[in-house]
């Protein structure tokens, strides 16, 4: 069999256990392979051991499976070892049901589970999953949205006003609740910058309105970009046609210029060019079509400018709403997957004691599909490899080769079995005293 290009680098991995290594490759190459190859090199070589090694991926299933894998390996391995080889592998397999070798939710959650105390945390905590989160949740929403209703906030009042689209106005709001609570790790207030609603809104509407006269002034009424214009102009008229009675409704323009701008299905004329040789006046057909997409691109422009302009809005009105669902979680103990990981954060970051122990208990961390690692996830595991106890600062922290080390394994973008795409980089400080992680994937 021929050699793999990269079967150095896959060597180093597996033997070098000195050395934090980042593999990148793309799928299907042997990453995680060659992670369950260097726990089991570890642990067979004396240099590891299980209790001390937290392996790391991102969804259930993948977690399972490196447990599987690891599981089949060291059986493996035992059957070529030495007496105190066998040994060691015997005692990883003894332990291998309470290893952290899992996903970083369960991890963090057997961590908190034995500290209740210092991460201020109800020691009987149950975890939510997902669709039980959500349930509470929506729970909350509700609640929330009824006490709204009679007086809504701007933001929630200009949503309201939406019409067709895609979901339902109530839905988007729903949505927008999961999505913050899922946020709700970035506590900062949203920048809203300057946007003059009105004064958009009016300028838009007169040139959507001179645009929509030129229809007919089309040599061919029948022409498509004739049609298109027409449909501008019955848009203006219908959008505006209560207004001598009450004025200009703003909101209510606001969301009919959204649904011109992207509901295709009620205004499928946007894009049709008409025939080459129809005129409007004394225009050409290319010159109103200029100034149809001109116009165009500013009703784009808008409908960006607006949904920015109402983000922080809808974020302000409801925070009420995920404080509520922050309180029923406490009420009931109960703590979502996004609670884990902020908790033990904190724990880590704040409470420098705990932070020591844990980072004398663990000496490698292996990280597979690092990709996916989010950065709250990232600066857990990072502040538990720290080299510096007194670093609480993730960014601070440089990953280091001696009493504990990374490894860090992710998916490039690159697809296919090719295995030249593999990639080991060496990241290590001569200087450094203590931790560091030992495989990312
Ligand atoms: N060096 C290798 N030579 C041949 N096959 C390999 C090698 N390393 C891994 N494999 C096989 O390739 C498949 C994918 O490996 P895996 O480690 O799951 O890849 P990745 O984690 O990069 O997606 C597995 O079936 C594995 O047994
Ligand atoms: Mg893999």
């Amino acid at each position: 069999m021929t050699e793999l290009v990269d079967a150095k680098a896959r060597d180093r991995i597996l033997s070098d256990y000195e050395t934090t290594f980042f593999v990148e490759a793309a799928a299907g190459t042997g990453k995680t392979t060659v992670l369950v190859g260097r726990i089991v090199g570890l642990i067979r070589s004396g240099k590891g051991t299980l209790a001390r090694i937290v392996a790391v991926t991102f969804t259930e299933k993948a977690a399972g499976e490196m447990k599987l894998r690891l599981r089949l390996e060291l059986e493996k391995a035992r059957l070529h070892a030495g007496p105190a080889e066998r040994n060691r592998l015997d005692k990883a397999l003894e332990e291998l049901e309470l290893a952290h070798i899992g996903t970083i939710h369960a991890f963090c959650g057997d961590l908190l589970g034995e500290r209740p105390v210092e991460a201020g945390i109800d020691p009987a905590f149950k975890m939510l999953d997902d669709a039980a989160a959500e349930a509470i949740a929506d729970q909350t929403f509700e609640r929330w949205l009824q006490r709204i209703l009679a007086d809504p906030p701007e933001g929630p009042r200009r949503i309201l006003r939406r019409r067709s689209g895609g979901e339902p106005p109530h839905e988007q709001l729903r949505m927008a609740m999961h999505a913050l609570c899922n946020h709700r790790d970035f506590a900062q207030a949203w920048r809203r910058d300057a946007f003059d609603r009105q004064k958009a809104i009016d300028v838009l509407l007169d040139e959507l309105a001179e645009v929509g006269e030129l229809a007919s002034l089309s040599s061919w009424t029948d022409d498509y970009l004739a049609r298109n214009l027409a449909e501008i102009a019955s848009f203006v008229r219908e959008a505006t046609r209560l207004e001598a009675v009450r004025g200009r409704d703003y909101d209510g323009l606001e969301a009919d210029l959204r649904d011109l701008a992207t509901n295709r299905r009620r205004f499928k004329g946007w894009d049709h060019k008409g025939a080459p040789r129809t005129t409007f006046g004394r225009l050409s057909r290319d010159e109103v079509l200029a100034r149809r997409d001109g116009v165009r691109t500013k009703l784009k422009a808008f409908v960006a400018s607006s949904d920015a302009d109402l983000a922080p809005l809808v974020h302000d009105a409801l925070q009420e709403a995920i404080v509520d669902y922050e309180s029923l979680k406490s009420k009931t103990g109960s703590l979502d997957f996004l609670d884990l990981l902020i908790k033990m954060r904190n724990l880590v970051r704040n409470d420098e004691k705990v932070r020591k122990e844990l980072q004398g208990r663990f000496s490698h961390f292996f990280v597979d599909e690092f990709q996916d690692t989010d950065p709250l996830q990232a600066e857990i595991l990072m502040l538990l490899a720290a080299d510096d106890h007194a670093v609480t600062d993730w960014r601070a922290v440089e990953p280091c080769p001696e009493s504990c080390s990374w490894s860090v394994i992710r998916s490039s973008p690159s697809i296919g079995f090719d295995a030249r795409t593999s990639r080991c980089t060496q990241k290590s400080r001569g200087s450094c005293s203590a931790q560091a992680l030992n495989c990312f994937i």
